[in-house]
């Protein structure tokens, strides 16, 4: 039977008492996506599905895009994107890096991603732990005052400006991407498309901006949120272990990777990804 814990006070909900291979009914469902809105991640665990399973619960919660370079997709199904330091002839099976700042996903995009499903399939002993943390706790947590001067302005995020902090082992943009990675502004403070819930927008270790003001006037503010966004009271380190299942609000939760063992141990993740555009519950 299905059942909905709290995963701490501050963020996530596990969902017990499903296979998500099996047929969920839409009360079931209606119950675990009201708690993906509300908490922003959830967590399930010991689940054991093929990549075209993966893709098709995903679907439940929204439609599957992939918006990443598909040089690190799972050659089956291109909709799942391969996070792994694992080699096979010598080539990486997926990309061995990820975002080990304070990050959502995408953020430097038009319409980033609504959300993510990663899947743990091969894990290291030690290490390779995720972070989530709730954007609606952090928000909901400032003071009045400072809710009001934030409610209108708008953050500016360069994505050419962003790379070498996300990924500091890829070599700096080309000259071609640098012409195509346009700057996007979005809300500092975001209203949930679903809930109509406000969620902090600042980002994590990454110098964003304050549209109207230059990266220097902007930090101080900035660097404040995010560290006010990051509180340990609104995270949770997740352990992964193998048929672990986390599907994370892009809209309001931001996560973080850690390091591990990359020469001497193994780590596969598979990563759906769902599409921001739509702000409504698809049909079952
Ligand atoms: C991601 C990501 C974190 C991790 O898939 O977008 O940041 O721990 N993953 O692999
Ligand atoms: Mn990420």
């Amino acid at each position: 039977m299905l059942e909905l814990r709290p995963i701490t006070e501050g963020i996530g909900t596990e969902v017990l008492g499903i296979d998500v291979t099996e047929k969920i009914s839409n009360t079931d469902f209606d119950r675990i996506y009201e708690a993906w809105i509300d908490t922003t991640i959830l967590l399930i665990r010991g689940q054991d599905m093929t990549p075209d399973q993966h893709v098709d619960f995903t679907r439940r919660f929204g439609e599957v895009f992939s918006y990443t370079r598909s040089k690190f997709n799972e050659q089956e199904r291109p909709e799942i994107l391969v996070l792994s330091n694992i080699t096979k002839n010598g080539k990486p099976i997926g990309s061995p890096y990820s975002g080990r700042v304070w990050h959502s996903d995408g953020a430097y995009l038009e319409n980033p991603p609504a959300g993510s499903m990663l899947y743990a399939r091969e894990v290291p002993p030690v290490g390779g732990d995720t972070w989530f943390g709730n954007m609606f706790g952090a928000y909901e947590a400032l003071p009045e005052e400072l809710k009001a001067r934030i409610e209108d302005l708008k953050v500016v995020i360069s994505r050419v400006r962003s790379r070498p902090y996300n990924y500091p082992d890829r070599p700096a943009p080309t000259e071609q991407e640098r012409a195509e990675w346009v700057d996007v502004s979005h809300p500092m403070v975001r209203v949930h498309e679903v809930s109509g819930r406000k969620a902090l927008n600042v980002g994590g270790n990454v110098p964003w901006r304050i549209e109207g003001m230059s990266e220097d006037e902007s930090a101080p503010l900035i660097t404040f949120l995010q560290e006010v966004a990051v509180l340990p009271r609104f995270t949770y380190r997740h352990r992964w272990q193998v048929g672990d299942i986390i599907l994370w609000d892009n809209r309001s939760a931001m996560h973080r990777a850690t390091p591990y063992d990359e020469t001497g141990t193994r780590r596969l993740m598979h990563r759906t990804t769902i599409t921001g555009a739509r702000s409504v519950r698809p049909a079952a």
